[in-house]
């Protein structure tokens, strides 16, 4: 059990750099296993979630060196086609390591991997997509056996809008036979960096970004040099920790484009915000302001990552705000912890809508973390209460943030990992 402790009362001023996406650098792990040879990743951030990369791509083979954000991998060609049960578990979205063995070795044994606190998180599309290709996949005991003559290219309709189907059938594709359509992709940043890594190893992919995603599958794949995109959601967060403060924070290495619709819901709240081509800068209101309503939906709406900080930083806003969650069928178990914290918060029996009445005040109290993003809402509220908050947290935080506390000490927050 880690344990955050947060003061309360410092204002977030000055300046961060932002590093690496985990959710680009994850699907980029996976895509490493479809060249031979050795890429080179840098700007990775150095978390859990890669840790557990990490140790997949060495039980499949590969020598892996992770030094100072930087990732070099030698892939001599996979050893294996199982993967381990106890690392899949760990972590969902080791999923696009399916794709990829398939793409590149035609057969694959994975454990289904588990929903997680936000909902049940099923792969029907991923499956569905990878049959059409030529899949045979069976399921027994918890266990997938994939296996495909050939992978051949389709069109692929895909029902629900799918960060990680998309990305999986992209991985399947790129060394397929033929030209595979994705329609309906999802339009994520970290699809374009994925696709970005993959033409730079000599895939031809073109749309990535847009709903219509067109793979023409190629021979071979060479290994290559990438520096993945800055983190998005972890952008997110410090602004919000600074917003919360009556804070003046500029963060470097983002690319406001991406943070869009995050940035248009802190001007909403009264925040000041700053744009150059690779920074912004953030000045806090003197009090926040509720947001009426807004919804979470795919790229380009707003982030479902961001929706928990958001309902924390709504807490101390002058106001009524009402969320509703689109995206995952429960991600609202952060609101009963805001509101041991003082927060006035209802969630809808279905948690799909959760209506913060702001308060001036939170205070500060032992919380729980139930998941990543969650507990990155506590250690803001942490910092926005008076007195001190203790986070419990079951090693969920720095699966998809690199050193919070330090980088919040940075920039004036009392934050830290107690022993
Ligand atoms: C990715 O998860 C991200 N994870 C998530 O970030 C993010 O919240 C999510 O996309 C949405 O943006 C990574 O990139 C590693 P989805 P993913 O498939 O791919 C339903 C974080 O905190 N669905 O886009 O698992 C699904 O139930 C994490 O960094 C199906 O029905 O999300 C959900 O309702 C959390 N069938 C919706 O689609 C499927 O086969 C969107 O899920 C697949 C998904």
């Amino acid at each position: 059990m880690r344990k955050y402790r947060v003061r309360g009362g410092n204002r977030i001023c000055g300046a961060l750099g932002i590093g690496g996406a985990k959710n680009a650098a994850l699907p980029i792990l996976a895509a490493v296993l479809l060249s031979e040879g050795e890429s080179v990743i840098h700007n990775c951030p150095n978390i859990a979630d890669i840790d557990s990369s990490i140790e997949i791509l060495r039980h499949l083979g590969c020598r892996v060196d992770f030094v100072q954000n930087t990732l070099t991998v030698n892939n001599p060609g996979p050893t294996t086609t199982e993967l381990p049960t106890e690392l899949v578990s760990k972590m969902r979205s080791s999923i696009l390591f399916m794709g990829a063995l398939l793409g590149r070795c035609r057969e694959v044994t994975i454990a289904s991997p588990g929903g997680c606190q936000i909902g049940s998180r099923p792969i029907d599309l991923h499956l569905k997509g990878l049959r059409k290709m030529g899949a045979v996949i069976n399921e027994e005991n918890g266990l997938m056996y994939a296996k495909a003559e050939a992978l051949k290219g389709t069109q692929i309709y895909l029902k629900e809008v799918s960060v990680g189907a998309t990305e999986n059938l992209i991985l399947a594709a790129v060394l397929a036979q033929g030209e595979t359509t994705l329609l309906n992709a999802a339009r994520e940043p970290e699809i374009v960096d994925l696709a970005r890594f993959l033409k730079s190893m000599g895939a031809v992919i073109h749309g990535a970004g847009t709903s219509t995603v067109r793979i023409t599958g190629v021979k071979k794949l060479r290994g290559t040099t990438h520096r993945v995109m800055p983190d998005r959601i972890v952008a997110g967060t410090f602004l919000l920790a600074a917003a919360m403060t009556l804070g003046d924070l500029t963060l470097t290495g983002i690319n406001p484009h991406d943070i869009k619709a995050i940035t248009a819901n802190l001007r909403a709240m009264g925040c000041t915000i700053k744009e150059k081509p690779a920074s912004v800068r953030l000045r806090a209101p003197r009090q926040l302001i509720a947001i009426p309503h807004f919804i979470t939906e795919a790229h380009p709406g707003f982030p479902t990552d961001m929706q928990p900080t958001f309902v924390a930083a709504l807490s101390t806003a002058k106001g009524t705000s009402v969320v509703e969650e689109r995206v995952f069928e429960s991600r609202a178990a952060h609101a009963t912890e805001l509101i041991r914290m003082g927060a006035n918060i209802v969630v809808t029996s279905d948690e799909r809508v959760i209506v913060i009445k702001g308060r001036p005040h939170l205070h500060g109290a032992t919380v729980h973390s139930k998941d990543l993003r969650g507990g990155a809402a506590l250690i803001l509220a942490g910092l926005a209460a008076q007195a001190e908050t203790l986070v419990l947290d079951n090693g969920y935080i720095e699966r998809g943030y690199e050193s919070l506390p330090e980088n919040l000490t940075k920039i004036g927050g009392d934050v830290i990992l107690q022993p």
